[in-house]
């Protein structure tokens, strides 16, 4: 089958990717720089496997890039959109799905199957049906990737949802995806989207109901770890995502949320517990810096950060806590100094040359510093050697080290719920 995928981000990409595993597929996008780069084998950010799975069937030719969809589309069967879906005035801003639907009617002549995998709010397969016509088959195919592990995530899928009021295209996309693990879910196109919506929505009440508790046991002196391990040994609440921070960040929770609010508001019910959960989050962003004020007056203070990504495994630094902690520690006039082992090409897009940057050795960078700040679970910060860290003070966002441990080696320490 020939596949194109239009929109060569973190979803298009990986799409793109593991489809070629099975089938002939274009990416197209029409950023020329970012195709340039493609076609040199080079990888526009971080994402485990993939480097090695675009090599493989870039080398077997199954895999190609270019930036001519238009003159291209008519040799696909199959047109995956994946172009950006950001966060508007008010809602998802969805004109650049709309463009590329325009562009198909435009340019496609046959019929094709075209499969929306960007997240687009519930009630956008209507538009884009009537922006295609009665030519072409339209399909909800909404992603559950998580960056860190997306190819995997493809490959071994929990769930594959495909929404499509068309016989014909539910069939193509069965052959689209016959190689590819996951339970088949099929519905109506509303309903699909509508899915993906809620899944993270979820996901995201989740972690502001974890916040919240954990912010409760801090002022009456319970340990939320333990209380977690209670909430763990009964079946019907689980432990899945119930992990205490500094709050959810990354390219989908904050924007879907806030688009199903937005949505909901349009709709006549403003959804309560949708704005609740942002609330929340929003709030829990605020606690690193609010829990350094406590112990340190940040003007000319050294403040060390580990972790700028939004999680671990990850490159992305989109509504990363970090982002919130490090803008609150320049208007107080801090000197910030900042590790990861990824995400510092993206930060210094955000900061340029405000604040320092460290991508070697961690221990170095707390040099002279009078507190360190971990935002980001990677791994390796759980693995610390408190005797290499120097700074008094210690914030710990992610519960990397503890704080008994870290009382008994004279620090202040404050984590989160603990
Ligand atoms: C998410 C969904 O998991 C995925 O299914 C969807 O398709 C895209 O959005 P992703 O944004 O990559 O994936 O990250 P995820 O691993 O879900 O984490 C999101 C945020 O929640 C991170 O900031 C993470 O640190 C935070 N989180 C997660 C917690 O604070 N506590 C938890 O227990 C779990």
């Amino acid at each position: 089958m020939n596949i194109g995928v239009i929109g060569t981000g973190y979803v298009g990409l990986v799409t793109g990717a593991c489809l070629s595993e099975v089938h002939r597929v274009t990416c197209f996008d029409k950023d020329a720089e970012k195709i340039k780069a493609l076609n040199a084998g080079r990888v526009p950010f971080y994402e485990e496997r993939l480097e090695d799975v675009i090599d493989s069937n870039r080398h077997i030719g199954h895999l190609s890039f270019s930036t001519e969809a238009a003159k291209q589309l008519e040799n696909m069967d199959v047109i995956f959109i994946c172009v950006g879906t950001p966060q508007g005035k008010k809602g998802c801003d969805i004109s650049q799905v709309e463009a590329v639907a325009h562009m198909i009617k435009a340019c496609a002549i046959s019929p094709k199957v075209v499969v929306v995998k960007s997240t687009v709010p519930p009630g956008t397969g209507l538009k884009i049906q009537a922006i295609l016509g009665d030519r072409h088959f339209y399909v909800s195919n909404p992603e559950f990737l998580r960056e860190g592990s997306a190819v995997n995530d493809f490959f071994h899928a929990e769930r594959i949802v495909i929404g499509t009021e068309s016989e014909a295209a539910l069939q193509v996309m069965r052959d689209v995806y016959k190689c590819f693990n996951g339970k088949r879910l099929e519905f109506d196109v509303v309903t699909a989207e509508m899915s993906k919506y809620v899944c993270n929505c979820a996901l995201a009440t989740k972690i502001s109901f974890i916040n919240e508790m954990s912010n409760i046991c801090e002022r009456v002196g319970a340990n939320i770890d333990c209380v977690r391990k209670v909430m763990a040994a009964d079946a019907r609440i689980g432990k899945a995502f119930y992990k205490q921070g500094p709050g959810f960040g990354g390219s989908c929770f904050p924007k879907d949320v806030s688009a199903l609010f937005e949505l909901s508001v349009d709709l006549g019910y403003p959804a309560m517990l949708l704005s609740e959960v942002l609330k929340v989050n929003s709030f829990q962003k605020n606690q690193l810096l609010g829990k350094l004020v406590k112990h340190l007056v940040l003007k000319d203070s050294r403040v060390a950060v580990w972790g700028a990504a939004f999680k671990a495994g990850t490159d992305d630094v989109r509504e990363s806590p970090a982002i919130r902690l490090i803008e609150g520690l320049l208007s107080c006039k801090a000197q910030v100094a900042v590790h990861d082992p990824k995400a510092l090409g993206n930060l210094r897009e955000i900061f340029g040359d405000k604040i320092q940057y460290f991508p070697g050795d961690r221990y170095d960078m707390l040099r002279g510093a009078d507190a360190l700040v971990i935002v980001t679970d990677w791994p390796e910060y759980k693995y610390s050697n408190l005797q290499l860290i120097t700074p008094k003070i210690i914030i710990d966002g992610r519960g990397c080290i503890d704080k008994y441990d870290a009382e008994e080696f004279g620090k202040t320490y404050e984590g989160f719920g603990v």
